[in-house]
């Protein structure tokens, strides 16, 4: 009962920090990161071996940064995008109506409507720590995947090392006044730094991956383990 508690308010909680954010999300983003995330994203995807005819899927997809960062590389690429909240989906609908082969579902991580094995890439950044049900939302991941299919995820953690902690514990502090500022509302920001706070270690994603099937699992650590990068694929 609990649990069905925290997870109604969980997702009550996500969809209201995305939809007040929505407007300025891409503008936060710049300034909270300096512009890095940017450089995290381009990362992520040139990492990422696709060919012209995989089907990719971006879930808790956002303004589609990612998808953006694919369409550079290949602007014939099939992307799904996926996100429960449409002002989010419906933030760059301009830019995303050029390209017949990117399409966008109105939609949670925890239920996709996408058939079994029917994707080659699923990738996600900084979705996972909001999600209500990361187990479920794995095991979906794996459903939807096809044999061979790779899945990749980006996320920020606890930091750990002492001098990084206090730099990192100084600036988060920083990001809901720049939130208020911009925003006119400090809440989201708020949000966005408990929200890692209570979040898993990077081990503990790596053994849910395992638990939810995945293999060959391995991740890179960027800014000291602040963010990191997991790989994992369906070989099973
Ligand atoms: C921090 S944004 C990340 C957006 C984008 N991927 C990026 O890197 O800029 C998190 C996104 O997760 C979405 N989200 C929240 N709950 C979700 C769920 N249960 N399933 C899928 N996406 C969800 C939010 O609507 C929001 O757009």
């Amino acid at each position: 009962m609990n649990n069905i508690h925290f997870n109604k308010n969980k997702q009550k909680i996500v969809q209201e920090v995305f939809e007040s954010s929505s407007s300025n999300y891409d503008l936060m983003n710049d300034l909270m990161s300096l512009g890095s995330h940017r450089l995290w994203k381009t990362k992520m995807i040139e990492n990422i071996n696709f060919n012209n005819s995989d089907i990719i899927i971006d879930v808790a997809s956002g303004t589609g940064d990612l998808s953006k960062y694919i369409l550079k590389k290949n602007p014939k690429q099939k992307i799904i995008r996926v996100d429960p909240n449409k002002e989010m989906l419906n933030k760059n609908a301009k830019f995303f109506k050029n390209y017949q082969n990117v399409s966008a579902i109105k939609s949670t991580a925890e239920s996709l409507p996408i058939d079994s094995n029917s994707i080659d890439i699923y990738i996600i950044s900084f979705g996972l720590r909001n999600l209500v049900n990361i187990d479920v939302s794995l095991s979906e991941a794996f459903r939807v995947l096809k044999k061979g299919g790779q899945f990749c995820c980006m996320e920020f953690f606890k930091v750990k090392k002492p001098i990084v902690k206090e730099l990192y514990s100084f600036y988060s502090n920083v990001i809901p006044l720049l939130g208020k500022i911009v925003n006119g509302d400090s809440k989201p920001y708020k949000y966005l730094n408990k929200s890692i706070e209570d979040f898993f270690t990077q081990d503990q994603i790596s053994k849910k991956l395992i638990n939810n099937k995945f293999s060959n699992i391995y991740k890179e650590d960027l800014l000291s383990g602040i963010l990191s990068i997991h790989h994992a694929w369906k070989l099973k």
